[in-house]
């Protein structure tokens, strides 16, 4: 979490900085600041608490003039979002700033040490260690400070570090936090992310672990770490368009990513599909030798979050249609199990970002012990795409809302295709091939069909937006819907508690909060499960809860137990999620909206988990 800026050129460096953070805001919101290299050699820094825009009024009051500089936006995990923790941190003397994301692990003893030579600091932060220890380690060089300060850091970086001792450049260290130098015309920058410099320039350089980097006006050079000799790597073009990063006419980004759905399952499968033959083209996984692809026997396939519910779709997708066992672990537990793997069990990672650090941290665990380590990513050369030994892109483009909606849209879509894929490398037909890949090849036009539904939904959110509980229910290839359905909405409408269950399992527990000021929202198409869902209807009535159904068009009887009906088109059961998650989303964000809420932004969240 937390997104860092550099830029250092002919300009001034506050405008690029400013628009760096605006597009990083994503990462963290809760603070922000920047410290900008003046022509006489004065560093000046500003500060401020809470929106990038606030920062920006006290810049427009200040004149922070200068050609070089640093940036960041804040996600507190050391200390709470006050002014003097914010970033860029200095040294004792305000000659050495620096911006971090990520954590550093052992800075209490740290600090404890350069408080005993005599440091003085001034937040409580774990950052502000690194300035004082560049400080400690400072002669006349930034870059030969910052190797020997980063001998002594444990945890995660990315880092970027100015000194008016040794103007310039910046110095920037990477280690399990994302960073890209990006290389424009007598002029450089850096950034966490390829979406900060879409406008500025298209080449990006991404910087591994224990790497570090010296750039100057018309200069870059990547250092090994812990070999200390230049590494030569050439740039990628980065081809993002500006106005994927523009909210092009919606009110908020959510919004703008969710009417997308449509043009991101055309993103995901253009090319993939061949439904003449029922088959799937994955080029991603050409580069794979195809008879250990033929051998797989287990899949793990490991997600935080929203990917998460994606990929227990994926489950059964692939358990029902391709006839491998699948198992969906999270993140955050996989890495400390102890975990059953061999060489013919594929781990496939899930994440929009790419940056996920319980993510990324499992399946380095599964590397070890043996696994084939894949990726269902969306954002191009990210740290999952780059650290998988093959993968498949999402390519929906820039998610920009903190709460997943196109990319879980893409992942379930890609999960699909992987299922027809796995599938027919095994036992599935030519029949069911085609079955399976006509009906995705429709999905576009069904989901432009639900978002019709739009003004609908925007009125139910009217209407239950005095309810301050839900629960969401489904089953089978709908219970990760419900529970998709309850993050999303404890996401933006964030003073509104949900729970998403099975709805067989609601019996035994949740159905004792129902009554009618606990409203059920029952994902309930007309599949194999139709009556057993029917049933738990039943059960909620009986307690005078309300109920809110997404059900299949032309089902007209369920008008005679739901109090209100979302329709969605007829598609395959497997299929049914991609079409259900719409409303869902769209009645979490007008939810949002009705309550108040910046539901781009919501409350304690960041976009990219980069942390533990
Ligand atoms: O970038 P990733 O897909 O790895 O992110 C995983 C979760 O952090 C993410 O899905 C999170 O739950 C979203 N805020 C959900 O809307």
């Amino acid at each position: 979490m937390c997104g860092i800026a550099g830029y250092i050129g002919k300009n001034q460096a506050s405008d690029f900085l400013l628009d760096a953070l605006k597009r990083l805001e994503y990462r963290g919101y809760d603070s922000a600041g920047m410290a900008v290299l003046s022509e006489d050699n004065a560093l000046n820094c500003i500060k401020s608490v809470g929106r990038i825009n606030s920062l920006e009024e006290k810049i427009k009051k200040t004149q922070l003039n200068g050609c070089l500089g640093i940036s960041h936006t804040r996600w507190a995990t050391h200390g709470y979002p006050t002014k003097n923790n914010a970033h860029p941190h200095s040294d004792c003397a305000g000659d050495i700033f620096v911006v971090h994301n990520g954590i550093i692990e052992n800075y209490k003893i740290l600090k404890e040490r350069l408080i005993k030579s005599g440091h003085k600091f001034k937040s409580d932060t774990d950052t502000e260690v690194i300035a004082h220890l560049i400080e400690s380690h400072f002669k006349d060089n930034l870059e030969q400070a910052l190797l020997s300060a980063l001998k002594h850091i444990e945890g995660a970086y990315a880092l970027a570090v100015i000194s008016k001792n040794d103007p310039g450049k910046i110095v920037v260290a990477k280690k399990s936090s994302p960073l890209v130098i990006c290389i424009g015309e007598n002029e450089n920058f850096i950034a966490s992310d390829s979406s900060a410099v879409v406008g500025y320039t298209n080449k990006v350089i991404y910087l591994n672990d224990n790497e570090l980097g010296i750039i100057t006006e018309n200069s870059h050079k990547i250092i090994s770490i812990a070999r200390n000799n230049e590494i030569h790597r050439n740039h990628c073009n980065v081809d993002l368009d500006i106005s994927e990063i523009q909210k092009n006419g919606h009110e908020y980004f959510m919004l703008k990513e969710i009417f997308e759905s449509p043009e991101v399952m055309k993103n995901s499968t253009r090319g993939r599909i061949i439904p003449e033959e029922g088959l799937v083209k994955l080029g991603g996984l050409e580069v794979l030798d195809q008879n250990k692809l033929r051998n797989i026997n287990r899949i793990i396939l490991i997600a935080c979050g929203t990917a998460s519910f994606a990929a227990m779709v994926g489950e059964y997708m692939l358990e029902e249609y391709a006839g491998i066992p699948v198992e969906v672990e999270l993140g955050s537990e996989f890495r400390y199990r102890k975990p059953i793997i061999n060489s013919k069990t594929a781990v496939i990672a899930v994440s929009q970002s790419g940056e996920t650090a319980d993510t990324l941290a499992s399946l380095e665990e599964a590397r070890r012990k043996g696994a084939l380590t894949l990726g269902i990513v969306n954002v191009v050369g990210s740290t999952i795409s780059r650290e998988t030994e093959a993968g498949i892109y999402n390519h929906v483009g820039p998610e920009i809302a903190v709460a997943s909606t196109k990319a879980f849209i893409s992942q379930m879509t890609v999960l699909a295709l992987l299922t027809v894929y796995f599938g027919r490398i095994k036992e599935m037909s030519l029949i069911m091939g085609k079955r399976i890949t006509e009906e995705i090849d429709k999905m576009p036009c069904l989901i432009e069909k639900v978002l019709k539904n739009d003004k609908q939904i925007k009125g139910l959110a009217k209407k239950y937006s005095k309810y301050k509980n839900f629960l969401f229910l489904g089953r089978k290839y709908n219970y990760p819907i419900a529970e998709e359905g309850a993050l999303k909405l404890k996401e933006v409408a964030y003073y509104v508690h949900a729970e998403g269950y099975s709805s067989g399992e609601m019996k035994h527990g949740p159905i004792a909060m129902i009554n009618e000021n606990f409203p059920s929202v029952f994902i309930v198409p007309n599949d194999s499960v139709y009556e057993k869902n029917w049933s738990n209807m039943e059960e909620i009535k009986a307690r005078n809860g309300k109920i809110i159904a997404i059900a299949t068009e032309g089902d007209e009887n369920i008008k005679n137990i739901a109090d209100d009906v979302i329709y969605i088109p007829k598609t395959l059961e497997m299929l049914t999620p991609i079409l259900s998650a719409v409303p869902l989303h769209l009645f979490s964000a007008y939810m949002g909206m009705e309550l108040g809420c910046d539901i781009d932004k919501p409350r304690n969240l960041a976009k990219s988990v980069t942390v533990e």
